[in-house]
Protein backbone atom coordinates (compact mmCIF):
# COMPACT_ATOMS: atom_id res chain seq x y z
CA UNK A 1 0.00 0.00 0.00
CA UNK A 2 1.54 3.96 -0.92
CA UNK A 3 2.08 5.77 1.65
CA UNK A 4 -1.05 7.91 -0.18
CA UNK A 5 -3.16 5.11 0.07
CA UNK A 6 -2.80 4.38 3.88
CA UNK A 7 -3.02 8.67 4.58
CA UNK A 8 -6.81 7.58 3.23
CA UNK A 9 -7.28 4.55 5.28
CA UNK A 10 -6.15 6.02 8.48
CA UNK A 11 -8.26 8.80 8.02
CA UNK A 12 -11.32 6.49 7.55
CA UNK A 13 -10.37 4.34 10.65
CA UNK A 14 -9.52 7.62 12.85
CA UNK A 15 -12.65 9.58 11.43
CA UNK A 16 -15.32 7.30 10.26
CA UNK A 17 -15.69 8.92 7.02
CA UNK A 18 -14.09 9.65 3.94
CA UNK A 19 -11.50 12.06 3.57
CA UNK A 20 -12.19 14.98 0.51
CA UNK A 21 -8.92 13.94 -1.16
CA UNK A 22 -5.50 13.20 0.12
CA UNK A 23 -2.36 14.92 -0.98
CA UNK A 24 1.37 14.35 -0.90
CA UNK A 25 4.87 15.75 -0.86
CA UNK A 26 8.51 14.84 -0.91
CA UNK A 27 11.66 15.56 1.16
CA UNK A 28 14.66 16.37 -0.83
CA UNK A 29 18.00 16.32 -0.90
CA UNK A 30 20.25 19.10 -1.80
CA UNK A 31 23.04 18.15 -4.12
CA UNK A 32 25.05 21.47 -3.18
CA UNK A 33 24.54 24.62 -2.26
CA UNK A 34 24.07 24.25 1.40
CA UNK A 35 23.51 27.34 4.14
CA UNK A 36 22.78 29.64 1.08
CA UNK A 37 19.42 29.99 0.49
CA UNK A 38 19.06 32.55 3.34
CA UNK A 39 21.67 34.45 1.53
CA UNK A 40 19.58 34.96 -1.52
CA UNK A 41 22.25 32.28 -3.29
CA UNK A 42 21.88 29.22 -5.44
CA UNK A 43 21.02 26.21 -4.64
CA UNK A 44 20.47 23.01 -6.06
CA UNK A 45 17.94 20.27 -4.37
CA UNK A 46 15.83 17.59 -5.61
CA UNK A 47 13.13 15.57 -3.96
CA UNK A 48 12.83 12.52 -2.79
CA UNK A 49 10.69 9.76 -3.58
CA UNK A 50 9.56 9.59 0.05
CA UNK A 51 7.06 11.33 0.44
CA UNK A 52 4.71 12.83 3.64
CA UNK A 53 0.69 12.41 2.36
CA UNK A 54 -2.34 13.94 4.01
CA UNK A 55 -6.22 13.15 3.88
CA UNK A 56 -7.64 16.31 4.41
CA UNK A 57 -11.43 16.63 5.05
CA UNK A 58 -13.16 20.09 5.66
CA UNK A 59 -14.93 21.19 8.70
CA UNK A 60 -17.26 24.00 9.40
CA UNK A 61 -16.80 24.26 13.32
CA UNK A 62 -13.55 26.07 13.46
CA UNK A 63 -11.71 22.86 14.71
CA UNK A 64 -8.54 21.22 13.74
CA UNK A 65 -8.20 17.87 14.75
CA UNK A 66 -4.62 15.90 13.46
CA UNK A 67 -3.68 12.40 13.66
CA UNK A 68 -0.39 11.06 12.62
CA UNK A 69 0.29 7.88 14.16
CA UNK A 70 3.55 7.78 16.81
CA UNK A 71 2.38 11.25 17.73
CA UNK A 72 -0.27 13.19 20.03
CA UNK A 73 -2.92 13.83 18.25
CA UNK A 74 -3.98 17.47 17.78
CA UNK A 75 -7.63 18.85 18.44
CA UNK A 76 -7.90 22.91 18.62
CA UNK A 77 -9.94 25.96 17.89
CA UNK A 78 -8.47 27.46 14.88
CA UNK A 79 -8.96 30.70 15.90
CA UNK A 80 -8.18 30.84 19.48
CA UNK A 81 -5.27 27.80 20.36
CA UNK A 82 -1.94 28.07 19.10
CA UNK A 83 -0.38 24.42 18.61
CA UNK A 84 2.51 23.63 19.62
CA UNK A 85 4.71 20.74 18.45
CA UNK A 86 4.23 18.73 15.09
CA UNK A 87 0.73 19.91 14.12
CA UNK A 88 2.40 23.53 14.36
CA UNK A 89 3.99 22.57 10.55
CA UNK A 90 -0.03 22.27 9.57
CA UNK A 91 -1.98 25.01 11.52
CA UNK A 92 1.23 27.74 10.59
CA UNK A 93 0.29 26.74 6.88
CA UNK A 94 -3.51 27.26 7.70
CA UNK A 95 -2.79 30.44 9.60
CA UNK A 96 -0.15 31.42 6.81
CA UNK A 97 -2.33 30.76 4.03
CA UNK A 98 -5.40 32.50 5.86
CA UNK A 99 -8.04 31.17 3.18
CA UNK A 100 -10.81 32.89 2.90
CA UNK A 101 -13.87 30.73 4.15
CA UNK A 102 -11.43 28.29 5.52
CA UNK A 103 -12.96 26.34 8.58
CA UNK A 104 -11.18 23.92 10.04
CA UNK A 105 -10.35 20.43 8.69
CA UNK A 106 -9.71 17.00 9.75
CA UNK A 107 -6.66 15.52 8.89
CA UNK A 108 -4.65 12.32 8.70
CA UNK A 109 -0.59 12.40 8.19
CA UNK A 110 1.12 9.25 6.99
CA UNK A 111 4.88 9.65 5.95
CA UNK A 112 7.96 7.62 4.76
CA UNK A 113 10.29 10.59 5.18
CA UNK A 114 12.60 9.97 7.84
CA UNK A 115 12.11 12.58 10.34
CA UNK A 116 15.01 14.36 12.10
CA UNK A 117 18.02 12.98 9.21
CA UNK A 118 17.92 16.68 7.71
CA UNK A 119 15.55 15.72 4.64
CA UNK A 120 12.58 18.18 5.29
CA UNK A 121 10.25 16.05 6.65
CA UNK A 122 8.45 19.38 8.13
CA UNK A 123 9.09 20.83 4.77
CA UNK A 124 6.79 17.53 3.04
CA UNK A 125 4.52 18.06 5.91
CA UNK A 126 4.04 21.79 5.01
CA UNK A 127 3.55 21.88 1.59
CA UNK A 128 1.82 18.94 1.57
CA UNK A 129 -1.23 20.70 3.18
CA UNK A 130 -0.51 23.44 1.25
CA UNK A 131 -1.45 22.17 -1.55
CA UNK A 132 -4.11 20.47 -0.24
CA UNK A 133 -6.14 23.34 0.90
CA UNK A 134 -4.87 25.27 -2.52
CA UNK A 135 -6.68 22.37 -3.78
CA UNK A 136 -9.82 22.42 -1.76
CA UNK A 137 -10.19 26.45 -1.50
CA UNK A 138 -9.12 26.77 -5.16
CA UNK A 139 -5.71 28.82 -5.12
CA UNK A 140 -3.65 28.61 -8.08
CA UNK A 141 -1.20 26.20 -7.83
CA UNK A 142 0.53 26.70 -11.47
CA UNK A 143 3.98 28.01 -11.17
CA UNK A 144 3.77 30.84 -9.59
CA UNK A 145 0.94 29.77 -7.32
CA UNK A 146 3.42 27.06 -5.76
CA UNK A 147 6.29 29.63 -5.79
CA UNK A 148 3.43 31.60 -3.66
CA UNK A 149 2.43 28.54 -1.53
CA UNK A 150 6.35 27.82 -0.67
CA UNK A 151 6.26 31.21 0.56
CA UNK A 152 3.48 31.09 2.54
CA UNK A 153 5.04 27.83 4.21
CA UNK A 154 7.91 29.73 5.37
CA UNK A 155 6.09 32.51 7.16
CA UNK A 156 3.87 29.28 8.68
CA UNK A 157 7.90 27.91 9.90
CA UNK A 158 9.69 30.73 10.50
CA UNK A 159 6.45 32.81 12.14
CA UNK A 160 4.34 30.09 13.64
CA UNK A 161 6.63 27.16 14.74
CA UNK A 162 9.64 29.90 15.16
CA UNK A 163 12.35 27.97 13.39
CA UNK A 164 14.29 30.72 11.20
CA UNK A 165 15.43 28.29 8.31
CA UNK A 166 15.70 29.50 4.53
CA UNK A 167 13.14 28.83 1.44
CA UNK A 168 14.81 26.01 0.16
CA UNK A 169 13.26 22.94 1.36
CA UNK A 170 9.64 24.33 0.43
CA UNK A 171 10.40 25.37 -2.93
CA UNK A 172 11.33 22.09 -3.52
CA UNK A 173 8.75 20.15 -1.63
CA UNK A 174 6.16 22.27 -4.43
CA UNK A 175 8.10 22.31 -7.64
CA UNK A 176 10.51 19.50 -7.83
CA UNK A 177 10.12 17.51 -10.98
CA UNK A 178 11.25 13.65 -11.14
CA UNK A 179 14.33 13.17 -13.08
CA UNK A 180 15.38 16.70 -12.54
CA UNK A 181 17.63 18.54 -9.99
CA UNK A 182 16.19 22.47 -9.67
CA UNK A 183 18.65 25.61 -9.76
CA UNK A 184 17.08 27.71 -7.39
CA UNK A 185 17.59 31.18 -7.27
CA UNK A 186 16.80 32.11 -3.70
CA UNK A 187 17.09 35.95 -4.64
CA UNK A 188 14.03 35.92 -6.92
CA UNK A 189 12.68 32.37 -6.31
CA UNK A 190 13.65 31.49 -10.13
CA UNK A 191 13.91 27.87 -10.80
CA UNK A 192 15.05 25.89 -13.52
CA UNK A 193 15.03 22.39 -13.62
CA UNK A 194 18.12 20.42 -14.65
CA UNK A 195 17.90 16.79 -16.21
CA UNK A 196 19.57 14.49 -13.38
CA UNK A 197 19.74 11.01 -14.75
CA UNK A 198 22.70 9.85 -12.39
CA UNK A 199 21.11 6.39 -12.60
CA UNK A 200 21.39 6.04 -16.48
CA UNK A 201 25.26 6.56 -16.07
CA UNK A 202 25.75 3.42 -13.40
CA UNK A 203 25.66 6.32 -10.39
CA UNK A 204 23.61 6.33 -7.08
CA UNK A 205 23.29 9.47 -4.77
CA UNK A 206 23.53 7.26 -1.08
CA UNK A 207 21.94 8.86 1.22
CA UNK A 208 23.57 8.08 4.49
CA UNK A 209 21.52 9.22 7.66
CA UNK A 210 23.50 8.95 10.13
CA UNK A 211 20.96 8.79 13.44
CA UNK A 212 21.71 11.28 15.10
CA UNK A 213 19.40 14.15 15.53
CA UNK A 214 18.77 17.43 13.58
CA UNK A 215 17.27 20.44 15.15
CA UNK A 216 16.87 23.74 13.52
CA UNK A 217 14.84 25.48 16.29
CA UNK A 218 17.77 24.92 18.79
CA UNK A 219 19.59 28.13 17.90
CA UNK A 220 22.31 26.91 16.15
CA UNK A 221 21.20 27.20 12.96
CA UNK A 222 19.94 30.71 14.06
CA UNK A 223 23.33 31.77 15.22
CA UNK A 224 24.75 31.29 11.38
CA UNK A 225 21.57 32.77 9.79
CA UNK A 226 22.58 36.08 12.19
CA UNK A 227 26.21 35.38 11.22
CA UNK A 228 25.45 35.57 7.84
CA UNK A 229 23.44 38.67 7.93
CA UNK A 230 26.31 40.32 9.74
CA UNK A 231 28.79 39.44 7.32
CA UNK A 232 26.03 41.10 4.59
CA UNK A 233 26.14 44.03 6.36
CA UNK A 234 29.29 44.87 6.00
CA UNK A 235 30.46 43.13 3.02
CA UNK A 236 27.08 43.57 0.40
CA UNK A 237 24.98 41.10 -0.84
CA UNK A 238 27.51 37.96 -0.68
CA UNK A 239 25.53 36.37 -3.61
CA UNK A 240 27.14 39.82 -5.59
CA UNK A 241 30.86 38.83 -4.57
CA UNK A 242 33.14 37.15 -6.97
CA UNK A 243 35.65 36.78 -4.26
CA UNK A 244 35.26 36.29 -0.28
CA UNK A 245 35.40 39.62 1.19
CA UNK A 246 38.45 40.52 3.52
CA UNK A 247 36.26 41.05 6.84
CA UNK A 248 38.11 42.37 10.09
CA UNK A 249 35.95 39.65 11.99
CA UNK A 250 37.67 36.19 11.38
CA UNK A 251 34.46 34.07 11.77
CA UNK A 252 32.53 36.33 9.86
CA UNK A 253 35.15 36.14 7.35
CA UNK A 254 34.74 32.28 7.37
CA UNK A 255 31.25 31.99 7.12
CA UNK A 256 31.65 34.61 4.04
CA UNK A 257 33.77 32.07 2.53
CA UNK A 258 31.45 29.34 2.88
CA UNK A 259 28.55 31.21 0.99
CA UNK A 260 31.15 32.80 -1.63
CA UNK A 261 32.56 29.56 -2.31
CA UNK A 262 29.44 27.64 -2.20
CA UNK A 263 27.56 29.49 -4.49
CA UNK A 264 30.68 29.14 -6.82
CA UNK A 265 30.51 25.88 -6.40
CA UNK A 266 26.61 25.21 -7.59
CA UNK A 267 27.47 26.82 -10.64
CA UNK A 268 30.43 24.49 -11.11
CA UNK A 269 27.82 21.70 -10.18
CA UNK A 270 25.01 22.69 -12.89
CA UNK A 271 27.84 22.69 -15.82
CA UNK A 272 28.99 19.42 -14.73
CA UNK A 273 25.69 18.03 -15.01
CA UNK A 274 24.84 20.04 -18.10
CA UNK A 275 28.03 18.20 -19.78
CA UNK A 276 26.90 14.65 -18.87
CA UNK A 277 29.77 13.97 -16.28
CA UNK A 278 27.48 13.36 -13.18
CA UNK A 279 31.11 11.58 -11.69
CA UNK A 280 32.99 15.08 -11.60
CA UNK A 281 30.43 16.45 -9.27
CA UNK A 282 32.65 14.67 -6.20
CA UNK A 283 35.19 17.34 -5.93
CA UNK A 284 32.57 19.52 -5.73
CA UNK A 285 30.93 17.60 -2.98
CA UNK A 286 34.21 16.67 -1.17
CA UNK A 287 34.97 20.99 -1.29
CA UNK A 288 31.71 21.95 -0.25
CA UNK A 289 31.91 19.47 2.92
CA UNK A 290 35.14 20.65 3.89
CA UNK A 291 34.03 24.41 4.04
CA UNK A 292 30.81 23.45 5.90
CA UNK A 293 33.07 21.23 8.56
CA UNK A 294 35.53 24.05 8.38
CA UNK A 295 34.85 27.40 7.68
CA UNK A 296 30.96 27.45 8.72
CA UNK A 297 31.13 25.05 11.21
CA UNK A 298 28.13 23.05 10.88
CA UNK A 299 29.32 19.38 10.37
CA UNK A 300 29.87 17.21 13.58
CA UNK A 301 32.20 13.66 14.27
CA UNK A 302 29.21 11.58 12.72
CA UNK A 303 28.82 13.03 9.76
CA UNK A 304 32.74 14.19 8.96
CA UNK A 305 32.85 10.01 9.95
CA UNK A 306 30.52 8.94 7.18
CA UNK A 307 31.68 10.96 4.72
CA UNK A 308 35.21 9.61 4.72
CA UNK A 309 34.09 6.45 5.27
CA UNK A 310 31.88 6.70 2.18
CA UNK A 311 35.18 8.48 0.53
CA UNK A 312 37.93 5.68 1.16
CA UNK A 313 34.60 2.91 0.29
CA UNK A 314 34.95 4.50 -3.41
CA UNK A 315 32.26 7.32 -3.27
CA UNK A 316 33.50 9.84 -6.41
CA UNK A 317 32.47 12.51 -3.52
CA UNK A 318 30.18 13.08 -0.21
CA UNK A 319 29.42 15.75 1.94
CA UNK A 320 26.63 16.75 4.84
CA UNK A 321 23.48 18.10 4.05
CA UNK A 322 20.87 20.34 5.04
CA UNK A 323 21.53 22.15 8.23
CA UNK A 324 24.03 20.17 9.65
CA UNK A 325 25.01 19.60 13.62
CA UNK A 326 23.49 15.72 12.62
CA UNK A 327 21.67 14.50 9.98
CA UNK A 328 22.49 12.96 6.89
CA UNK A 329 25.39 12.67 4.48
CA UNK A 330 24.79 12.20 0.46
CA UNK A 331 27.84 9.71 -1.40
CA UNK A 332 27.56 9.83 -4.76
CA UNK A 333 29.34 6.54 -6.06
CA UNK A 334 29.13 4.12 -8.73
CA UNK A 335 25.64 1.45 -8.32
CA UNK A 336 27.82 -1.30 -7.55
CA UNK A 337 29.59 0.08 -5.08
CA UNK A 338 26.31 1.20 -2.68
CA UNK A 339 27.07 -2.10 -0.66
CA UNK A 340 30.13 -1.68 -0.16
CA UNK A 341 30.01 1.97 1.03
CA UNK A 342 27.16 0.99 3.28
CA UNK A 343 29.28 -1.23 5.08
CA UNK A 344 32.38 1.04 5.29
CA UNK A 345 29.65 3.41 6.91
CA UNK A 346 28.01 1.36 9.77
CA UNK A 347 32.15 0.14 10.78
CA UNK A 348 32.88 3.71 10.86
CA UNK A 349 30.15 4.86 13.33
CA UNK A 350 30.82 1.42 14.80
CA UNK A 351 34.22 1.94 15.88
CA UNK A 352 33.41 5.20 17.10
CA UNK A 353 30.24 4.28 19.20
CA UNK A 354 27.98 6.25 17.04
CA UNK A 355 24.69 5.26 16.83
CA UNK A 356 23.77 2.89 13.66
CA UNK A 357 23.44 4.64 9.92
CA UNK A 358 20.25 3.96 8.09
CA UNK A 359 20.24 4.48 4.18
CA UNK A 360 18.34 5.54 1.22
CA UNK A 361 18.57 5.95 -2.27
CA UNK A 362 17.62 9.29 -3.97
CA UNK A 363 16.01 8.62 -7.20
CA UNK A 364 14.93 12.89 -8.32
CA UNK A 365 11.25 12.49 -8.05
CA UNK A 366 8.04 14.68 -7.89
CA UNK A 367 6.84 17.76 -5.96
CA UNK A 368 3.63 17.99 -4.45
CA UNK A 369 0.35 16.50 -5.76
CA UNK A 370 -2.40 15.07 -5.24
CA UNK A 371 -2.34 11.51 -4.91
C1 LIG B 1 17.71 23.66 6.42
C2 LIG B 1 16.83 24.86 6.11
C3 LIG B 1 17.07 25.36 4.69
C4 LIG B 1 18.54 25.54 4.38
C5 LIG B 1 19.34 24.33 4.83
C6 LIG B 1 20.82 24.53 4.68
O1 LIG B 1 17.32 22.58 5.66
O2 LIG B 1 15.48 24.52 6.24
O3 LIG B 1 16.35 26.54 4.47
O4 LIG B 1 19.03 26.71 4.97
O5 LIG B 1 19.07 23.97 6.17
O6 LIG B 1 21.15 24.65 3.34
Amino acid sequence: MTVCERAARVFAEVFGIDPDGVWCAPGRVNLIGEHVDYAGGLCLPMALPHVTAVAVRTRSDGRLRLHSDGFDPVDADLFGDRVDGWGGYVAGVAWALDVPGFTGADIAVVSDVPVGAGLSSSAALEAATALAFASLYMLPSDEAGRDALARACVRAENEYVGAPTGGMDQQIALRARAGHAMLLDCADGRAEHIPFDAQTHGVTVLVIDTGTGHRLVDGRYGDRRAEVDAAARRAGPLRDLSSPPALDDTVLRRRARHVVTEIARVRDAVAVLRAGAVRDLGPILDASHRSLRDDFEVSCPELDVAADAARAAGAFGARMVGGGFGGSVLALCDTGDVPRIEEAARTAAAGRGFPRPSFLEAVPSSGARRC
